[in-house]
């Protein structure tokens, strides 16, 4: 028995990249699968049907059950036709996986307005689009699984403020459904993922890589840390009937491993029994809120917790092992 049995899933973007490992492992767990992709370039240009037919002959030839659609998820007709096509060919819709998107990275000094407008279109208005026509077939059923990609970019990636601001406006999304659709039975979640996708070869590093290796990180990832398919097991987690009590909350897929993102919460708080005067702001706050201000950690996110002592880690059998914050807990 797969762990999917019998459920009806939307994958948007799901022809390339991290998408298409989570269609093709959805559909294994037991999915039938609308693979939807609009076939564009990393800077959202061109079309092509070829990624989305390619994944569904994967899953088909394998025994599984799919159907294509070409659609972009931009623009709200053509997110709400794709929800109406998982209903009308495998009878409901139980899982929306929000994977879609393009990059056009660029400082926030030189950035144009089309520039901001294309990501925050297919990222931010994307995922809404089609989470609003899910949302509203998942809250009839009284059922579903919403999981969306944002991005540790969110976490303040300097090139990338389009980008960084589509993706936390995913996290603000998600939380804000998560907290009104969960009297449903309707889960959503994050995920920041990551994966050596064409995506990441057209980073510095991605190229750096290419001129060292003579081949683009995307070329050396499979079967390693950097396979973009090792999210794709936390998805069906996520979208399953095991993971009903989990909503609301953010993962940061990376390597071999999930990390479960802090809820956002107070740190420091400062109080006078009266309106403050800005004067006499300046002269507390550097020793009460201001005292050790940390920059956001942008794409820096998780990378060290690696180094942390042995004794912080417990091993969990099998090959596993967990750590969690020490001290009082998350
Ligand atoms: N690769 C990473 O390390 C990484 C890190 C953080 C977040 N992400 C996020 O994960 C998701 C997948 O990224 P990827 O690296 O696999 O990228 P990718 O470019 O390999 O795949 C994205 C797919 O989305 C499709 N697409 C673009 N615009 C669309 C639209 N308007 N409608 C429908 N389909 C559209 C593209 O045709 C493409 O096949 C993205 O949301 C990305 O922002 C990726």
């Amino acid at each position: 028995m797969g762990m999917l049995d019998g459920k009806a899933a939307l994958v948007t973007g799901s022809g390339r990249g991290i998408g298409r490992g989570i269609a093709l492992t959805l559909a294994e767990a037991g999915a039938k699968v609308l693979v939807n992709d609009l076939g564009v370039s990393l800077s959202g240009e061109g079309e092509e049907k070829t990624p989305a037919d390619q994944v569904v002959d994967e899953i088909l030839s394998a025994g599984g059950a799919a159907a294509a659609n070409y659609g972009s998820v931009a623009d709200p007709a053509q997110a709400n036709a794709m929800v109406e096509q998982v209903v009308d060919t495998f009878g409901r819709i139980d899982i929306l996986i929000n994977v879609a998107g393009i990059l056009r990275d660029r400082m926030i000094f030189n950035m144009t307005d089309d520039e901001w407008n294309a990501v925050i279109a297919v990222h931010l208005n994307g995922t809404f689009n089609c989470t609003r026509a899910a949302a509203i077939k998942m809250r009839e059923q009284q059922g579903g699984r919403i999981i969306s990609m944002s991005s540790v970019s969110a976490l303040g990636a300097p090139g990338q403020p389009n980008y960084g601001a589509a993706k936390a406006g995913i996290l603000g999304l998600t939380w804000s459904t998560a907290n009104g659709l969960g009297r449903y039975g309707v889960t959503a979640n994050a995920v920041l993922p990551s994966g050596a996708t064409r995506m990441i070869d057209s980073t510095p590093r991605g190229k750096a890589v290419f001129e060292e290796a003579g081949k683009w990180p995307s070329e050396l990832a499979r079967g390693t840390e950097q396979d973009p398919d090792n999210v794709a097991p936390l998805i069906v987690y996520l979208a399953s009937d095991q993971a009903a009590h989990v909503n609301g909350q953010a993962f940061h897929s990376y390597g071999y491993g999930y990390t479960l993102l802090a809820q956002p919460q107070a740190v420091a708080r400062v109080v006078a029994d009266r309106r403050w005067d800005p004067e006499e702001l300046a002269r507390v706050f550097p020793e009460t809120l201001g005292k050790d201000l940390a920059p956001p950690p942008g794409t820096a996110f998780g990378k060290d917790l690696d180094e942390r002592p042995a004794e912080e880690w417990r091993e969990v059998g099998q090959g596993i092992r967990f750590w969690q914050v020490p001290g009082e807990g998350r």
